[in-house]
């Protein structure tokens, strides 16, 4: 061996012991697949936006072959997915609608193919798939093609079937997803769905260049902001370790934060197989709040003050009528979000951001919770009992 510098000058190298053994390499050290890929979430995000805008803040989509005259004239955008990457769907949903208003519905792939859904020459179908091969996702794109849509496919694999039969393809660059619980991969995929709302704003002239300059330069400070969650995970990991017990989990959101809410009940039934579910806040009072009883955990996670007042006031509002039946309210909140502290038995601060860009941060905290409550019952978190990383069957 020699060591040399980068202009192959002879250089003294510094020695390093790593007992690491292969598969621990391959986990970057971290205990499972799963820990590693939350903690690979900052660079999942940077890479994903890497090389997809100039600094004039313009976007350049190269590999989104479809024809911009053919995408100014969209009028309507069904996302097609499952599980998680649906959730992504529903998250984007909201970002899409508002920067280009065009009418965006989020399907289950599994059912869009049955309803007899109303699909023609104008309408952008957005697949979302990690693996490119969930059989689902795949036979409701042919379906839509042969309908006359133009399809988009927002993919982590390089190749698979999905991008492949698709008019152009987003690439997610969250690198290998091992664990078969879905999380950079997640983030990844909401990223890249608002890279091309942000697309499709600035070819229709739904945004000004300044104003998706400025979305962009939030979206490239959201990695160091995830970091500093990961920086200080012991408080909510500690609280996963000492929920091990828990039976139910009830998760709350309202806006972008419902479905964050809907993952993170997914990430604990898939992972700690115990009951979690997720609702839109406001629906508590039509049903859901018969479930809170004495001690049940409840996460909600609140949107920032400085948004929508109107937003924010109605989810402390919901936080208090838990907390009146007796619920253990945690909740995900906003750096400087004073309001919650006094109906919340833990409360789990993320970074400040734009409201349509906090998913991106308010996922992390329920991701680790998840990881830790499972860890702590000794369940295998890489390959959960009766799940397969990519559903290649209907
Ligand atoms: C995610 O944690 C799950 N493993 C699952 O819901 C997954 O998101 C779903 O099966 C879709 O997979 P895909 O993204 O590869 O299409």
């Amino acid at each position: 061996m020699e060591i040399t510098d980068f202009y192959g000058a002879p250089a003294e190298g510094k020695e390093y012991h790593v007992n690491w053994d292969p598969a621990s390499a391959e986990k970057g050290g971290f205990p499972s697949f799963m820990e590693k890929e939350i903690h690979d979430q900052p660079d999942a995000v940077l890479q994903t936006l890497l090389g997809r805008s100039d600094i004039n803040g313009k976007l350049t989509l190269d590999e989104l072959r479809v024809d911009p005259e053919l995408l100014k004239n969209v009028d309507k955008i069904i996302v097609l997915a499952c599980g998680t990457s649906a959730y992504a769907g529903q998250v984007a949903k909201y970002a899409i609608e508002h920067w280009c208003r065009i009418p965006t519905e989020v399907e289950l792939s599994h059912e869009f193919r049955y309803r007899d859904p109303i699909v023609d020459e104008n309408t952008l179908i957005v697949s979302i798939s990690q693996s490119g091969e969930t059989m689902d996702t795949l036979m409701a794109v042919r379906y839509a093609k042969e309908q006359g849509a133009k399809t988009v496919s927002i993919c982590n694999t390089n190749g698979s079937t999905i991008p492949r039969e698709s008019d152009a393809v987003l690439y997610t660059h969250a690198g290998p997803e091992i664990a078969v619980a879905s999380t950079k991969a997640f983030l990844a995929q909401i990223t890249a769905a608002y890279l091309l709302g942000l697309y499709l704003a600035q070819l229709r002239g739904n945004k000004f260049q300044g104003e998706i300059k400025d979305i962009l330069a939030d979206l490239n400070k959201i990695p160091a902001k995830i970091q500093q969650i990961l920086d200080n995970e012991a408080q909510i990991k500690e609280l996963g370790q000492s929920m091990a017990d828990a039976k139910s989990v009830l998760f709350l959101g309202r806006h972008v934060g419902f479905p964050v809410a809907m993952e993170g009940a997914l990430k604990l039934k898939e992972l700690a197989y115990i009951h979690a579910e997720g609702f839109a806040a406001g629906e508590l009072k039509h049903g859901p709040i018969a479930l809170i009883e004495e001690g049940q955990p409840v996460f909600v996670v609140v949107p920032s003050p400085r948004g929508r007042d109107s937003l924010h006031a109605k989810v402390v509002s919901n936080i208090q009528e838990v907390r009146a039946r007796g619920a253990k309210t945690i909740v995900i909140a906003e750096e400087g979000d004073e309001a919650v502290k006094a109906y919340a038995e833990h409360v789990f601060y993320i970074p400040e951001t734009p409201t349509l860009l906090a998913p991106l941060l308010s996922t992390v905290p329920l991701q680790i919770f998840a990881l830790a409550l499972a860890s702590a019952k000794g369940y295998d978190v890489d390959q959960p009992r009766n799940l397969a990383k990519s559903v290649t069957v209907e």
